[in-house]
């Protein structure tokens, strides 16, 4: 009988299925391409999956199968592809089955597909909007590549591995791992799976990659900037319509971009007003779409202003994160979130603390809100590993390529609470750097730390920021509410800061004295006392208190918690405590 293979890699090596070809494969920012309203084919719904907890799919290859030896006598194999059990993508599989809940690792998708081709020169390109953390996609037996990071889209070009008949099979690996961003300890619960939609794509040979325009924050109000990257170096004429401001401008594209500047006198967007215009631009046989809002933010001296007034940003703190769905929030559950926090008085929220949905910018247009978006550049990350700068920076220009087009997001945050280390700056500034390059219409911001040893707003990375965030828990961690006057009266920021969490657990229900931790009068009264404190501060622009619902984390198992996290001004299952009046009182008491 013939020996039997038995696996011996580690688990390190069964992951590298295809060693070099895995580098060469890998989904970054620069295989994106412009999406939003193409005409796109889902894959969504019913997918096989098994759990893979020896990740035996990559190393015993299962997706080449190979069920025949070489004298063509049928093998023994370890799957069933259609009789595996089915799940309904997109998911977090720890929300499908209670059996999951605190599975982390790879499970293994698959489904069957029929494609025929449309267009002789078209390209066929598959986009995941997000897997958490590592994917690998395989099609017909063949390895298409790979993509790492949690919470952004990717994109492969598919056109040469379709036939007629398809099977495709997707590997979703939650393990956490120090060099990934965020590393293995976070404050949140690492829902894994393919969460966000499942998409082919067909395009022109010739297509748009790129699609940006904003107004330009030059205090006029009236010069849209409108810049085209295709997928190829050719020169072509494309033309740019909105028709709701009488414009069809043609712009010239050399070596595959152009860009242009054009006049124009739209209604402002804001969160008052969220006008939005239809845009259309057609190149070299493509067109593309999108519904654009028209604002201009800056920061100018002290002061963040929006379409030229100074403007207070009234926020709160959102984790993508439902009892039911995990990450996989659906868009009324999004739509809820955006219309309580307008209810709360809110002109802002914070995205902490990875890109959400593409649905929660696109919803904020609509609806009217501003944004902080922000890479989960989280607490102690290897500040000195090559490959994880390289991480994190895929994952900023995949967040910036996503949303550059959405009005409602004003801030990129390049991370939260991290020591200032000589490594840390190094990272961080050259993230801050990154986004400044892409984007000049925007500012750049990361959640900073006290530094407690001073009791100061100190920290080396506010030179390379615009607007500083600032988490302090003065009431709760550092529980001498005298330290809170004093830091603020201390410090001497040079430019506007935003209190990007501060908070208390509370219970819902449970009832005690202001001094009880995880009662609810315990943390109003901690939201009456950070208030009462910042309303008084004139460098302080802007605050999102941590955080509008409870959510999931492992590391809280106190009786008020239960493995979530009860610093919500709402319950998981809805119940508003009595923080959330203290908070839109204090909202609705400041002028517009
Ligand atoms: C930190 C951190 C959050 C965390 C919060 C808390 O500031 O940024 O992610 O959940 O504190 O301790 O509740």
């Amino acid at each position: 009988m013939e020996e039997r293979k038995v696996e011996t890699e580690s688990r390190a090596d069964r992951a590298d299925c295809a060693g070099q070809e895995e580098v060469r494969k890998e989904a970054l920012s620069d295989g994106m391409i412009y999406d939003r309203y193409r005409k796109k084919e889902s894959l969504n719904g019913e997918w096989h999956y098994a759990v893979d907890q020896y990740d035996t799919c990559i190393g015993a290859k299962w997706y080449e199968e190979n069920r025949y030896d070489e004298g063509g006598n049928l093998l023994p194999v370890d799957y069933s592809f259609d009789e595996w059990d089915t799940m309904t993508l997109p998911c977090s599989f720890n929300t499908f089955d209670r059996m999951f809940l605190l599975y982390e690792g790879s499970m293994i998708f698959t489904r069957t597909f029929f494609f025929q081709k449309q267009k002789e020169d078209e390209r066929v390109f598959l986009k995941i909007g997000a897997v958490n953390y590592l994917c690998r996609v395989f099609l017909n037996k063949q390895y298409v590549g790979m993509h790492k990071g949690g919470s952004t889209p990717f994109y492969f070009d598919i056109t040469e591995y379709l036939a007629h008949s398809n099977r495709i099979l997707i590997q979703a690996d939650s393990t956490r791992r120090g060099e990934q961003v965020p590393t293995t300890v976070t404050d949140w619960f690492n829902y894994g799976g393919v969460y966000r939609d499942i998409e082919i794509i067909r395009v022109p040979a010739v297509h748009v990659k790129q699609f940006q325009t904003a107004l330009e924050p030059d205090g006029t109000f009236r010069n849209i900037r409108v810049e085209i990257r295709l997928s190829e170096a050719v020169s072509a004429t494309a033309v740019l319509t909105i028709d709701e401001l009488s414009i069809k401008k043609e712009i010239a594209v050399e070596n595959g971009v152009g860009e242009l500047v054009l006049e124009a006198s739209p209604v402002l967007w804001s969160p008052e007003n969220p006008k939005l215009y239809d845009v259309s631009l057609s190149c070299a046989g493509d067109c593309v779409r999108d519904r654009v809002g028209f604002r201009e933010f800056r920061v100018k001296g002290m002061d963040i202003m929006l379409n030229g007034g100074p403007i207070f940003l009234k926020g709160v703190c959102f984790h993508e994160d439902s009892a039911a769905d995990g990450k996989a929030l659906t868009d009324a559950e999004r739509v809820e979130i955006i219309r309580t926090a307008k209810e709360l008085g809110c002109n802002f929220m914070r995205l902490a603390h990875y890109p959400h949905s593409e649905r929660m910018a696109q919803l904020a247009d609509e609806m009217g809100l501003l944004l902080w978006e922000e890479i989960p550049v989280y607490w102690d990350i290897h500040f000195s590993s090559k490959e994880t700068y390289r991480d994190a920076e895929n994952q900023l220009c995949e967040l910036i390529t996503r949303d550059f087009n959405r009005a409602s997001v004003i801030i990129w945050s390049v991370g939260n609470e991290n020591q200032d280390t000589d490594e840390r700056l190094k990272f961080m500034s050259s993230l801050a750097e990154t986004a400044h390059r892409l984007d000049h219409t925007r500012a750049v911001s990361a959640a900073c730390l006290v530094n407690f040893a001073k009791n100061l707003i100190e920290d080396r990375l506010e030179e390379y920021l615009d607007v500083i965030g600032l988490n302090e828990y003065c009431g709760w961690y550092a529980a001498d509410f005298a330290t809170l006057p004093a830091l603020f009266e201390n410090s001497h920021p040079k430019k506007p800061v935003i209190v990007t969490e501060f908070g208390a657990d509370a219970l819902a229900g449970h009832h005690g004295t202001i001094t009880d931790k995880g009662t609810e009068d315990c943390q109003a009264f901690v939201y009456e006392k950070q208030t009462e404190q910042i309303r008084k501060i004139d460098y302080i622009k802007g605050m999102t208190p941590w955080i509008l619902r409870d959510f999931r984390c492992p590391r809280r198992t106190a009786f008020t918690q239960k493995y979530y996290n009860t610093k919500g001004l709402i319950s998981a299952d809805g119940k508003r405590k009595m923080a959330f009046d203290i908070l839109r009182d204090f909202y609705h008491s400041m002028e517009p």
